[in-house]
């Protein structure tokens, strides 16, 4: 059994649903969330689940095993990093890092502590690519001459007032760190690492900055 703390209250509640799906395997003890609020609506208001606001609070507890990331993009390195110095594995959400740079910080820390870190790519789980990847293993596909990954996804106003969310500081990048990571990651798993990048980018609907 596994004992988890999840970090963050909003996309958090998905990853409690997916918990929850395996109580054999899973026992979530505590959110965390500076708005506590959100937080107990998030567990539904289990009783069994300890609601925190202070992420020290979980560092130092020793009945948690898992440490769940689910905290805006800047904090999740400096996080990661606290918590498999706390002798926690972890799962952080995307992106895992701001920079090549926070990642190695991770990976040496990973190296350091004998952790593991479980970086959150849910697609490469999907029907599609595990079609694709079907018909790649049975060598079926060829080699791949050329490829192409769209991500048409529609973010209003409403979704940028979240204050994190559309800026450097707080979300590190723009759509490119955000939604379409997703079918990079896809992109890269299945043709391999990038070799050079051109593009050309632009900010047309929300009033953002990234
Ligand atoms: N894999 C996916 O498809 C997917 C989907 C949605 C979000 N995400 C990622 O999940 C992360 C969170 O996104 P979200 O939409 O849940 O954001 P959100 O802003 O809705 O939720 C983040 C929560 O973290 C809490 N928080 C912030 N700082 C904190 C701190 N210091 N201590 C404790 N709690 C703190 C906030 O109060 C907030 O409730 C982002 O990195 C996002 O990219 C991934």
């Amino acid at each position: 059994m596994i004992t988890v703390a999840i970090l963050g209250a909003g996309i958090g509640q998905q990853h409690l649903t997916g918990y929850r799906a395996l109580p054999s395997r899973f026992r979530v003890a505590t959110l965390c969330d500076l708005d506590p609020s959100r937080a107990a609506a998030a567990t539904g208001h289990d009783a069994n689940i300890r609601i925190v606001s202070d992420i020290a609070d979980v560092m130092s507890d020793p009945d948690i095993d898992l440490v769940d990331v689910c905290l805006p993009p800047h904090l999740h390195a400096p996080v990661v990093i606290q918590a498999l110095e706390a002798g926690k594995n972890v799962i952080c959400e995307k992106p895992i890092g701001r920079s090549l740079a926070e990642v190695d910080q991770i990976q040496a820390m990973i190296d350091k502590t004998g952790r593991q870190v479980f970086p959150v790519f849910q697609y490469r789980f999907g029907l599609a690519f595990a079609q694709l990847k079907a018909l790649l293993d049975a060598g079926l596909a060829g080699k791949a001459l050329v490829a192409s990954a769209e991500t048409h996804w529609n973010r209003e106003s409403d979704y940028y007032t979240v204050p994190w969310r559309g800026t450097w500081k707080g979300e590190s990048g723009g759509v490119l760190l955000g939604h379409a990571i997703h079918s990079h990651d896809l992109l890269c798993k299945v043709l391999g690492p990038v070799k050079q990048v051109f593009a050309l980018s632009d900010t047309r609907v929300n009033d953002i900055e990234v």
